[in-house]
């Protein structure tokens, strides 16, 4: 996810040289993950802005172009974690309007960026990048032009762009101003003595002050060294001192957000990550060229890893439904197994988040030799997955420092829920309206993932308790519950080690029910669907008949609140948001039972972010 951080400073006020500053609070930003850097000043003559950007880590970038040797008082830098554009020199941020006035860094997603730019090609601006972000350099200069009054120009560009930002805006038209706005994307003020500071997080700005004003979104303003002009837009300005907040963390727990963990603050991340995702699908041409791909296919199949595999299996479920096509589902290291029966016609739809599976890649190699077309969906921009397949459609969830998946599991299976549904529509299956319905459910999934979380974490907590002194558990649902099912359990094998076995309900008396016995655990995810609820009854009771202690993720309005031992609520929706409102409680019961374990959830033993070896 992107990283900003800007410092406004008088001459002679600062502890270290602004660029230091700014340099070193972007070391302080590198957790968040990134892919290229760079950082812009106004020349203590105010005759040009500066700019020093490429792709690279920072200390390499430091080393070719001396980013904390920036001149001047007002700068501003970035670290950029691709969405729109590969990782290159050209996309790194600042971007500068045509005549090199005005540089602009940004976190998030410009949704109508194509259409600015189109209107900005037309009356003659040049671009020199592919990024959403360049557009807000020239839709302010352009609207420069017009009002002469650089603010005004700023305020009106902000209310032009759609999506989600964080902003930092420097202009020779007024050199000691920091231009600031936030919609969706995290920014904070740090208040200093003779200076200022914009930022994307608290770690980039603790060095030098404690003291941080968390802006709001659809708030804007600027800095100067000794001053801040704050505002909402629609309602004027803000008396910021009473939002002044001292920070008492440490850097290291700030770099956390003040979670003790990196997999608590992405657990809590997922309405975010979701609603980026959302951001960057729509008008996304890639979708409809992708369901174009799937329609023609022969057969389709889906392939991942872990985690991903399940979101590849919630897929092929939910597009047996929308699109009426059956979805092949394999894990990708069993990809020679299929290999040979693949075929010119055939579609492969690869999901990995990193993009760098090696066993997902084997498989796209195999199945792109025997003429076969891949469609990639992953987190990274221009991974060796994306790159070697023939589309890509990219999630937004932002970096995953986690070793278990959990943002990135919901935002793929929303990236993989619309690629269902313009199948869907593409197939006729859908009708306009329908699809639209579908769409909408899934706008509503940001607020409802963000309530399943709030629901849930402290009876997650309490469980937890219980759970870290057994050995064993199921965790059992039908149709599209069983992928979140088999999440579930994989995130308790995998940080609390504690043996979790998944499988579709109606498999238990041909086997696994031997095992249970008295107060046995058992799970039911429990998607609002009546046919799955009838049918999850009769599995609950023949559970129950043996003893188990039965806990249920059910929504408010299930017919099955009764048959429940405990029970974590989620928020009533459709059944395409299976995956998205019952996986967070499951997350929170994992997190909660390492911990009460004495495990680090971060780092699970024996495994790694991304296998890169077969
Ligand atoms: O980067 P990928 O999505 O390709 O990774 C696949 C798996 O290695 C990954 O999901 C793994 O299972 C995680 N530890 C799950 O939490």
């Amino acid at each position: 996810m992107c990283g900003i951080i800007g410092v406004v400073a008088l001459p002679g006020k600062t502890p270290y040289k602004p660029s230091e500053m700014g340099y070193r609070g972007l070391l302080r930003l590198e957790y968040r993950g990134y892919d290229s850097a760079g950082g812009a000043s106004i020349d203590p003559f105010r005759r040009r802005i500066i700019v020093a950007k490429g792709k690279g880590k920072i200390a390499e970038l430091e080393r070719k172009l001396g980013l904390s040797k920036l001149p001047g008082y007002t700068l501003i830098y970035h670290t950029r974690w691709a969405t729109h554009g590969r990782p290159s020199d050209e996309n790194a941020h600042p971007h500068l309007d045509c005549r090199g006035e005005i540089a602009v860094v940004h976190n998030g997603i410009i949704q109508n960026y194509r259409i600015l730019k189109e209107e900005l090609l037309r009356k003659g601006h040049v671009f020199s990048s592919e990024t959403d972000t360049e557009v807000i350099a020239h839709l302010i200069e352009e609207k420069y032009r017009v009002y002469r009054d650089f603010y005004r120009a700023f305020k009106e560009a902000v209310m032009e762009i759609e999506g989600s930002y964080a902003l930092a805006v420097i202009t020779l038209h007024e050199p000691d101003k920091i231009f600031f706005a936030k919609k969706d994307s995290p920014l904070i003020i740090g208040v200093g003595d003779g200076y200022n500071f914009v930022a994307s997080d608290i770690p980039a700005i603790l060095e030098y002050t404690r003291k941080a004003i968390i802006v709001h979104d659809n708030e804007l303003g600027y800095i100067t060294p000794s001053s801040i002009y704050l505002e909402e837009l629609g309602r004027g300005s803000i008396d910021w001192s009473r939002r002044v907040r001292i920070i008492e963390w440490s850097i290291e727990d700030a770099s956390k957000g003040g979670y003790p963990h990196y997999m608590l603050k992405e657990i809590h991340e997922q309405p975010r990550a979701i609603r980026d995702t959302l951001y960057g699908l729509m008008n996304e041409p890639v979708v409809v060229e992708a369901a174009k791909l799937l329609l023609d296919a022969r057969r389709i199949y889906t392939t991942a890893a872990g985690t991903s595999y399940h979101a590849g299996l919630y897929y092929s479920l939910a597009t047996a439904q929308l699109a009426k096509q059956p979805v092949y589902s394999f894990i990708a290291s069993e990809y020679p197994s299929i290999a040979d029966s693949v075929g010119e016609d055939d579609v492969l739809v690869a999901i990995s988040q990193s993009g760098e599976t090696i066993d997902v890649l084997m498989a796209v190699r195999a199945f792109r030799e025997r003429g076969g077309r891949v469609i990639a969906v992953s987190n990274i921009v221009d991974s060796a997955i994306p790159r070697e397949s023939d589309l890509a459609i990219y999630m937004r969830a932002g970096p995953e420092i986690g070793v278990a998946a959990t943002k990135t599991f919901t935002a793929q299976t929303t990236v993989l829920a619309w690629l269902a549904i313009a199948h869907g529509e593409e197939a006729g299956v859908l009708d306009r309206s329908e699809a639209g319905e579908l769409r909408d459910w899934l706008a509503k999934a940001p607020q409802l993932v963000a309530e399943s979380i709030a629901a849930n974490e402290s009876l997650a907590i309490k469980l937890a308790e219980w759970i870290a002194g057994k050995h064993s558990m199921y965790y059992l649902s039908r149709w599209i519950g069983v992928p979140v099912a088999m999440e579930g359990a994989l995130k308790l094998k995998e940080i609390a080690y504690i043996h979790a076995e998944s499988y579709p309900a109606g498999e238990s008396k041909h086997g696994p029910i031997a095992l249970v016995e008295n107060m046995f655990p058992v799970l039911f995810v429990i998607p609002g669907v009546d046919w799955v609820e009838k049918l999850l009854l009769g599995n609950i009771q023949e559970m129950r008949a043996r003893g188990a202690y039965i806990i249920g993720v059910a929504a408010e309005d299930t017919g099955l609140a009764d048959q429940l031992d405990l029970w974590f609520r989620v928020p009533c929706g459709h059944w395409i948001l299976t995956p998205l409102t019952h996986t967070p409680p499951l997350q929170l019961l994992a997190y909660y039972t390492a911990i009460r374990r004495g495990y680090d959830p971060d780092k699970p033993r024996n495994l790694a972010k991304t296998v890169t070896v077969e």
